[in-house]
Protein backbone atom coordinates (compact mmCIF):
# COMPACT_ATOMS: atom_id res chain seq x y z
CA UNK A 1 0.00 0.00 0.00
CA UNK A 2 1.17 3.88 -1.00
CA UNK A 3 1.68 6.48 1.61
CA UNK A 4 -0.45 8.49 2.94
CA UNK A 5 -2.55 5.56 3.55
CA UNK A 6 -6.90 6.51 3.86
CA UNK A 7 -7.82 5.63 6.96
CA UNK A 8 -11.40 5.41 8.92
CA UNK A 9 -12.78 5.24 12.30
CA UNK A 10 -15.61 3.14 13.49
CA UNK A 11 -16.98 4.15 17.03
CA UNK A 12 -16.37 8.51 17.86
CA UNK A 13 -15.55 7.85 21.36
CA UNK A 14 -13.04 8.05 24.05
CA UNK A 15 -10.38 6.24 22.80
CA UNK A 16 -11.06 7.17 19.37
CA UNK A 17 -10.46 10.50 19.98
CA UNK A 18 -7.53 10.20 22.52
CA UNK A 19 -5.57 7.96 20.78
CA UNK A 20 -6.90 6.90 17.15
CA UNK A 21 -7.85 10.22 15.30
CA UNK A 22 -5.05 12.39 16.97
CA UNK A 23 -2.43 9.55 15.80
CA UNK A 24 -3.62 9.45 12.25
CA UNK A 25 -4.19 13.01 11.89
CA UNK A 26 -0.76 13.77 12.94
CA UNK A 27 1.00 10.73 10.85
CA UNK A 28 3.23 11.41 8.13
CA UNK A 29 1.67 8.22 5.93
CA UNK A 30 -2.05 8.81 7.08
CA UNK A 31 -4.63 10.55 6.57
CA UNK A 32 -8.21 10.21 8.37
CA UNK A 33 -11.07 10.40 5.83
CA UNK A 34 -14.08 9.26 7.38
CA UNK A 35 -15.28 8.51 10.62
CA UNK A 36 -18.49 6.39 11.42
CA UNK A 37 -20.58 6.37 14.80
CA UNK A 38 -24.07 5.13 15.88
CA UNK A 39 -25.48 8.56 15.38
CA UNK A 40 -24.71 11.05 12.71
CA UNK A 41 -24.43 14.13 15.46
CA UNK A 42 -21.76 11.91 17.24
CA UNK A 43 -19.61 11.15 13.83
CA UNK A 44 -19.66 14.65 12.57
CA UNK A 45 -19.19 16.18 16.02
CA UNK A 46 -16.15 14.42 15.97
CA UNK A 47 -15.15 14.54 12.48
CA UNK A 48 -15.33 18.44 12.99
CA UNK A 49 -12.75 17.95 16.33
CA UNK A 50 -10.18 16.33 13.41
CA UNK A 51 -11.09 18.77 10.64
CA UNK A 52 -12.74 15.28 8.47
CA UNK A 53 -14.92 16.16 5.90
CA UNK A 54 -17.07 12.84 6.02
CA UNK A 55 -18.95 11.56 8.71
CA UNK A 56 -21.44 8.31 8.70
CA UNK A 57 -24.02 6.65 10.86
CA UNK A 58 -23.76 3.17 8.74
CA UNK A 59 -20.73 1.46 8.06
CA UNK A 60 -21.97 0.22 4.46
CA UNK A 61 -22.51 3.78 3.25
CA UNK A 62 -18.99 4.72 4.31
CA UNK A 63 -17.42 1.79 2.83
CA UNK A 64 -19.81 2.70 -0.27
CA UNK A 65 -18.41 6.27 -0.64
CA UNK A 66 -14.59 5.86 0.40
CA UNK A 67 -12.32 3.19 -0.71
CA UNK A 68 -10.42 3.24 2.33
CA UNK A 69 -7.11 1.08 3.27
CA UNK A 70 -7.34 0.80 7.18
CA UNK A 71 -10.02 1.03 9.75
CA UNK A 72 -10.11 1.74 13.23
CA UNK A 73 -12.48 -0.32 15.29
CA UNK A 74 -13.44 1.84 18.37
CA UNK A 75 -16.75 0.73 19.36
CA UNK A 76 -18.04 -0.74 22.13
CA UNK A 77 -17.06 -4.45 22.47
CA UNK A 78 -20.55 -6.15 21.53
CA UNK A 79 -19.83 -4.11 17.85
CA UNK A 80 -16.36 -5.06 17.13
CA UNK A 81 -17.44 -8.06 15.16
CA UNK A 82 -19.92 -6.67 12.77
CA UNK A 83 -17.26 -3.41 12.22
CA UNK A 84 -14.01 -5.47 11.58
CA UNK A 85 -15.72 -7.98 9.61
CA UNK A 86 -17.48 -5.25 7.18
CA UNK A 87 -14.17 -3.19 7.26
CA UNK A 88 -11.98 -6.45 5.89
CA UNK A 89 -14.18 -7.25 3.30
CA UNK A 90 -14.03 -3.85 2.13
CA UNK A 91 -10.52 -4.55 1.69
CA UNK A 92 -9.15 -3.09 4.76
CA UNK A 93 -6.64 -3.52 6.86
CA UNK A 94 -8.01 -3.54 10.69
CA UNK A 95 -7.01 -2.12 14.04
CA UNK A 96 -9.47 -3.17 16.37
CA UNK A 97 -9.55 -2.42 19.95
CA UNK A 98 -9.62 -4.78 22.25
CA UNK A 99 -10.85 -7.46 23.70
CA UNK A 100 -11.21 -8.95 20.26
CA UNK A 101 -14.97 -9.61 20.49
CA UNK A 102 -17.37 -11.24 22.53
CA UNK A 103 -16.70 -14.81 21.55
CA UNK A 104 -14.40 -17.44 20.83
CA UNK A 105 -16.27 -18.45 17.36
CA UNK A 106 -16.47 -14.05 16.62
CA UNK A 107 -12.59 -14.01 17.08
CA UNK A 108 -12.70 -16.95 14.87
CA UNK A 109 -14.42 -15.94 11.99
CA UNK A 110 -12.82 -12.33 12.43
CA UNK A 111 -8.88 -14.18 12.22
CA UNK A 112 -10.86 -16.25 8.98
CA UNK A 113 -11.98 -13.19 6.79
CA UNK A 114 -8.72 -11.60 7.99
CA UNK A 115 -6.69 -14.58 6.54
CA UNK A 116 -9.03 -15.12 2.94
CA UNK A 117 -8.69 -11.37 2.61
CA UNK A 118 -5.43 -11.05 2.78
CA UNK A 119 -5.84 -7.81 5.45
CA UNK A 120 -4.19 -7.54 8.74
CA UNK A 121 -6.20 -7.49 11.76
CA UNK A 122 -4.08 -6.77 14.67
CA UNK A 123 -5.83 -5.97 18.29
CA UNK A 124 -5.08 -2.91 20.08
CA UNK A 125 -3.11 -4.25 23.36
CA UNK A 126 -0.80 -1.58 23.62
CA UNK A 127 0.77 -2.75 27.23
CA UNK A 128 2.67 -5.20 24.44
CA UNK A 129 4.71 -1.69 23.04
CA UNK A 130 5.75 -0.24 26.14
CA UNK A 131 9.23 0.20 26.83
CA UNK A 132 9.04 -2.50 29.58
CA UNK A 133 7.77 -5.00 27.78
CA UNK A 134 9.69 -4.73 25.08
CA UNK A 135 13.01 -5.39 27.16
CA UNK A 136 11.56 -7.55 29.74
CA UNK A 137 10.21 -9.80 25.84
CA UNK A 138 14.24 -9.67 25.18
CA UNK A 139 14.92 -11.62 28.38
CA UNK A 140 12.96 -13.97 27.87
CA UNK A 141 13.98 -14.72 24.49
CA UNK A 142 16.97 -14.91 24.90
CA UNK A 143 16.70 -17.63 27.67
CA UNK A 144 17.83 -15.13 30.70
CA UNK A 145 14.87 -16.27 32.67
CA UNK A 146 15.14 -20.18 32.40
CA UNK A 147 11.98 -22.13 31.56
CA UNK A 148 9.06 -19.90 32.64
CA UNK A 149 6.78 -22.13 34.72
CA UNK A 150 4.63 -19.86 36.95
CA UNK A 151 3.17 -16.28 36.16
CA UNK A 152 0.86 -13.55 37.90
CA UNK A 153 -0.68 -11.10 36.37
CA UNK A 154 -2.57 -8.43 37.54
CA UNK A 155 -5.05 -5.81 36.98
CA UNK A 156 -6.20 -4.03 40.17
CA UNK A 157 -8.05 -1.13 40.81
CA UNK A 158 -9.44 -0.17 44.33
CA UNK A 159 -12.05 2.53 43.08
CA UNK A 160 -12.27 2.32 39.10
CA UNK A 161 -15.10 1.61 38.20
CA UNK A 162 -16.00 3.44 34.37
CA UNK A 163 -18.45 6.22 35.35
CA UNK A 164 -19.15 6.77 31.72
CA UNK A 165 -19.52 4.71 28.59
CA UNK A 166 -21.05 1.56 28.77
CA UNK A 167 -18.20 -0.54 30.94
CA UNK A 168 -20.71 -1.65 33.30
CA UNK A 169 -22.63 -3.22 30.89
CA UNK A 170 -22.31 -6.96 30.32
CA UNK A 171 -24.69 -7.32 27.13
CA UNK A 172 -22.75 -4.54 25.28
CA UNK A 173 -19.15 -4.98 26.47
CA UNK A 174 -19.29 -8.90 27.70
CA UNK A 175 -17.96 -8.56 30.84
CA UNK A 176 -16.29 -6.18 33.07
CA UNK A 177 -12.94 -6.14 34.48
CA UNK A 178 -11.70 -9.30 33.09
CA UNK A 179 -12.46 -8.33 30.07
CA UNK A 180 -11.32 -4.43 29.69
CA UNK A 181 -8.13 -4.42 31.98
CA UNK A 182 -7.02 -7.95 32.92
CA UNK A 183 -7.20 -8.31 29.55
CA UNK A 184 -4.08 -6.35 28.86
CA UNK A 185 -1.94 -8.06 31.58
CA UNK A 186 -3.55 -11.14 30.43
CA UNK A 187 -2.41 -10.78 27.24
CA UNK A 188 1.08 -9.29 27.50
CA UNK A 189 1.47 -12.75 30.27
CA UNK A 190 0.89 -15.04 27.67
CA UNK A 191 2.66 -12.43 24.57
CA UNK A 192 5.88 -12.57 27.11
CA UNK A 193 5.41 -16.48 27.21
CA UNK A 194 5.00 -17.19 23.97
CA UNK A 195 1.50 -17.58 23.64
CA UNK A 196 1.46 -21.21 25.51
CA UNK A 197 -1.12 -23.71 24.78
CA UNK A 198 -3.95 -23.31 27.59
CA UNK A 199 -4.95 -26.57 29.26
CA UNK A 200 -7.80 -25.81 32.09
CA UNK A 201 -9.46 -23.12 33.35
CA UNK A 202 -10.48 -22.42 36.87
CA UNK A 203 -12.07 -18.99 38.01
CA UNK A 204 -14.66 -17.16 40.64
CA UNK A 205 -15.88 -14.05 39.77
CA UNK A 206 -17.62 -11.27 42.66
CA UNK A 207 -20.35 -8.63 42.41
CA UNK A 208 -19.62 -6.67 45.55
CA UNK A 209 -19.37 -3.41 45.19
CA UNK A 210 -20.63 -2.03 42.17
CA UNK A 211 -24.32 -2.33 42.73
CA UNK A 212 -24.35 -0.09 45.69
CA UNK A 213 -24.13 3.32 44.79
CA UNK A 214 -20.55 4.77 44.39
CA UNK A 215 -18.12 7.12 43.49
CA UNK A 216 -14.73 6.34 42.93
CA UNK A 217 -11.52 7.41 41.00
CA UNK A 218 -13.24 7.37 37.37
CA UNK A 219 -16.11 9.39 38.39
CA UNK A 220 -19.85 8.24 39.64
CA UNK A 221 -20.80 4.81 38.52
CA UNK A 222 -24.63 3.71 37.41
CA UNK A 223 -25.32 1.25 40.42
CA UNK A 224 -28.68 0.46 39.40
CA UNK A 225 -27.76 -1.14 35.67
CA UNK A 226 -24.57 -2.63 37.01
CA UNK A 227 -23.66 -5.84 34.99
CA UNK A 228 -20.78 -7.37 35.68
CA UNK A 229 -18.48 -8.55 38.01
CA UNK A 230 -16.02 -6.09 40.60
CA UNK A 231 -13.37 -8.55 40.76
CA UNK A 232 -12.36 -11.70 39.14
CA UNK A 233 -9.49 -14.10 39.99
CA UNK A 234 -8.52 -17.23 38.15
CA UNK A 235 -5.91 -20.13 37.39
CA UNK A 236 -4.78 -21.62 34.25
CA UNK A 237 -2.30 -24.67 33.41
CA UNK A 238 -0.96 -24.85 30.33
CA UNK A 239 0.16 -27.76 28.66
CA UNK A 240 3.71 -27.62 29.06
CA UNK A 241 3.23 -27.35 32.98
CA UNK A 242 2.79 -23.53 33.34
CA UNK A 243 0.79 -22.11 35.67
CA UNK A 244 -0.73 -18.75 35.52
CA UNK A 245 -3.00 -16.99 38.07
CA UNK A 246 -4.83 -13.84 37.67
CA UNK A 247 -6.68 -11.02 39.89
CA UNK A 248 -8.44 -7.92 38.26
CA UNK A 249 -10.60 -6.26 39.52
CA UNK A 250 -12.33 -2.56 39.10
CA UNK A 251 -13.52 -2.34 42.64
CA UNK A 252 -11.70 -4.12 45.81
CA UNK A 253 -10.78 -3.16 49.39
CA UNK A 254 -6.82 -2.98 48.83
CA UNK A 255 -4.13 -0.64 49.53
CA UNK A 256 -3.28 0.73 46.14
CA UNK A 257 -5.77 2.33 43.48
CA UNK A 258 -4.61 0.91 40.70
CA UNK A 259 -1.75 -1.91 40.28
CA UNK A 260 -1.02 -3.40 36.64
CA UNK A 261 1.72 -6.17 36.45
CA UNK A 262 3.10 -9.39 35.35
CA UNK A 263 5.06 -11.50 37.22
CA UNK A 264 7.22 -14.30 35.47
CA UNK A 265 8.94 -17.16 37.73
CA UNK A 266 11.29 -19.07 35.32
CA UNK A 267 14.24 -21.39 36.60
CA UNK A 268 16.93 -19.55 36.45
CA UNK A 269 15.34 -16.09 36.86
CA UNK A 270 12.22 -13.87 37.27
CA UNK A 271 10.82 -10.32 36.84
CA UNK A 272 8.22 -8.49 37.48
CA UNK A 273 6.82 -5.72 34.33
CA UNK A 274 5.65 -2.93 36.45
CA UNK A 275 7.72 -1.58 37.42
CA UNK A 276 10.27 -3.85 35.75
CA UNK A 277 13.06 -5.63 37.55
CA UNK A 278 14.55 -9.08 37.24
CA UNK A 279 15.87 -11.53 40.22
CA UNK A 280 18.38 -13.82 39.33
CA UNK A 281 20.66 -16.35 41.23
CA UNK A 282 23.92 -15.97 40.23
CA UNK A 283 27.19 -17.09 42.23
CA UNK A 284 25.66 -18.34 44.93
CA UNK A 285 23.69 -15.71 45.56
CA UNK A 286 20.14 -13.66 44.70
CA UNK A 287 20.34 -10.50 42.90
CA UNK A 288 17.47 -7.74 41.78
CA UNK A 289 18.51 -6.41 38.67
CA UNK A 290 16.25 -2.66 37.47
CA UNK A 291 17.18 -0.35 34.69
CA UNK A 292 18.77 2.83 35.41
CA UNK A 293 15.93 4.26 32.57
CA UNK A 294 14.05 3.66 30.30
CA UNK A 295 13.41 5.62 27.03
CA UNK A 296 12.14 5.96 23.72
CA UNK A 297 14.44 8.26 21.92
CA UNK A 298 11.27 10.43 20.72
CA UNK A 299 9.64 9.75 23.75
CA UNK A 300 6.57 8.11 22.09
CA UNK A 301 3.47 6.67 24.28
CA UNK A 302 2.90 3.14 24.33
CA UNK A 303 -0.29 3.59 22.58
CA UNK A 304 1.31 5.83 19.99
CA UNK A 305 4.14 2.92 19.32
CA UNK A 306 1.26 0.79 18.69
CA UNK A 307 -0.51 2.98 16.31
CA UNK A 308 3.00 3.47 14.48
CA UNK A 309 3.25 -0.56 14.20
CA UNK A 310 0.10 -0.62 12.21
CA UNK A 311 0.95 1.97 10.13
CA UNK A 312 4.57 0.49 9.07
CA UNK A 313 2.73 -2.81 9.36
CA UNK A 314 -0.61 -1.57 6.24
CA UNK A 315 2.87 -0.23 4.54
CA UNK A 316 4.64 -3.35 4.27
CA UNK A 317 7.60 -1.98 6.42
CA UNK A 318 7.13 -4.10 9.76
CA UNK A 319 5.51 -7.31 10.60
CA UNK A 320 2.52 -7.24 13.31
CA UNK A 321 3.81 -8.55 16.46
CA UNK A 322 -0.24 -9.06 17.22
CA UNK A 323 -1.74 -11.65 15.43
CA UNK A 324 -5.33 -12.25 14.50
CA UNK A 325 -4.84 -15.98 16.05
CA UNK A 326 -3.58 -14.95 19.17
CA UNK A 327 -7.41 -12.98 19.65
CA UNK A 328 -8.68 -16.03 19.19
CA UNK A 329 -6.81 -17.26 22.29
CA UNK A 330 -6.90 -14.28 24.29
CA UNK A 331 -11.11 -14.48 23.44
CA UNK A 332 -11.14 -18.46 24.11
CA UNK A 333 -9.49 -17.89 28.06
CA UNK A 334 -11.86 -15.05 28.43
CA UNK A 335 -14.92 -17.15 27.86
CA UNK A 336 -13.52 -20.35 29.60
CA UNK A 337 -12.80 -17.68 32.59
CA UNK A 338 -16.37 -16.70 32.97
CA UNK A 339 -17.13 -20.18 32.01
CA UNK A 340 -15.37 -21.76 34.86
CA UNK A 341 -17.26 -18.71 37.03
CA UNK A 342 -20.70 -19.05 36.29
CA UNK A 343 -20.76 -22.91 36.46
CA UNK A 344 -18.20 -23.71 39.26
CA UNK A 345 -16.09 -26.34 37.35
CA UNK A 346 -12.41 -26.02 35.77
CA UNK A 347 -13.20 -26.09 32.08
CA UNK A 348 -11.07 -27.90 29.27
CA UNK A 349 -9.76 -25.06 26.95
CA UNK A 350 -7.61 -26.31 24.99
CA UNK A 351 -7.97 -26.27 21.04
N1 LIG B 1 -6.56 0.09 24.59
C1 LIG B 1 -6.98 0.95 25.49
O1 LIG B 1 -6.20 1.57 26.23
C2 LIG B 1 -8.45 1.23 25.59
C3 LIG B 1 -8.91 2.24 26.45
C4 LIG B 1 -10.27 2.50 26.48
C5 LIG B 1 -11.16 1.77 25.70
N2 LIG B 1 -10.68 0.77 24.89
C6 LIG B 1 -11.59 -0.03 24.06
O2 LIG B 1 -12.11 0.83 23.05
C7 LIG B 1 -13.47 0.53 22.78
C8 LIG B 1 -14.32 1.79 22.97
O3 LIG B 1 -14.10 2.29 24.26
P1 LIG B 1 -14.27 3.87 24.59
O4 LIG B 1 -13.68 4.08 25.94
O5 LIG B 1 -13.79 4.70 23.47
O6 LIG B 1 -15.85 3.94 24.68
P2 LIG B 1 -16.82 5.16 24.40
O7 LIG B 1 -18.12 4.81 25.01
O8 LIG B 1 -16.15 6.44 24.80
O9 LIG B 1 -16.94 5.18 22.79
C9 LIG B 1 -17.62 4.24 22.03
C10 LIG B 1 -18.20 4.93 20.82
O10 LIG B 1 -18.78 3.97 19.93
C11 LIG B 1 -20.03 4.47 19.47
N3 LIG B 1 -20.88 3.35 19.11
C12 LIG B 1 -21.73 2.62 19.88
N4 LIG B 1 -22.30 1.64 19.17
C13 LIG B 1 -21.83 1.75 17.91
C14 LIG B 1 -22.05 1.03 16.72
N5 LIG B 1 -22.90 -0.01 16.68
N6 LIG B 1 -21.39 1.43 15.60
C15 LIG B 1 -20.54 2.47 15.64
N7 LIG B 1 -20.29 3.19 16.75
C16 LIG B 1 -20.92 2.84 17.87
C17 LIG B 1 -20.56 5.27 20.66
O11 LIG B 1 -21.53 6.20 20.25
C18 LIG B 1 -19.29 5.94 21.16
O12 LIG B 1 -19.04 7.13 20.46
C19 LIG B 1 -13.84 -0.63 23.72
O13 LIG B 1 -13.69 -1.82 23.02
C20 LIG B 1 -12.80 -0.55 24.83
O14 LIG B 1 -12.51 -1.83 25.38
C21 LIG B 1 -9.35 0.52 24.82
Amino acid sequence: MVSPLRVGIVGAGGIAHGVHAKRYVDHPHTELVAVMSRTKDKARAFAADFDVEHAYDSLEEMFKQHDLDAVSICTPNKFHYEGTIAALKAGCHVLCEKPPAMTEDEAKQMAEVANRTGRILMYGFHFRHDLEATVLKKFVDAGELGNVYHVNVQAMRRRGIPGWGVFTNRELQGGGPLIDVGVHMLDLAMYLTGFQEPETVLAQTHQRIGTRPGVGLLGEWDADNYSIEDLASGMIRFQNGMSLVLETSYAANVAKDEYLNVSLMGDKAGADSYPLRIYEEKHGALFDKQPAYLHDLDDRTSHERQMDHFIECCLGQSSPITTAEQGVVIQRLLGALYESARTGEAVKCHK
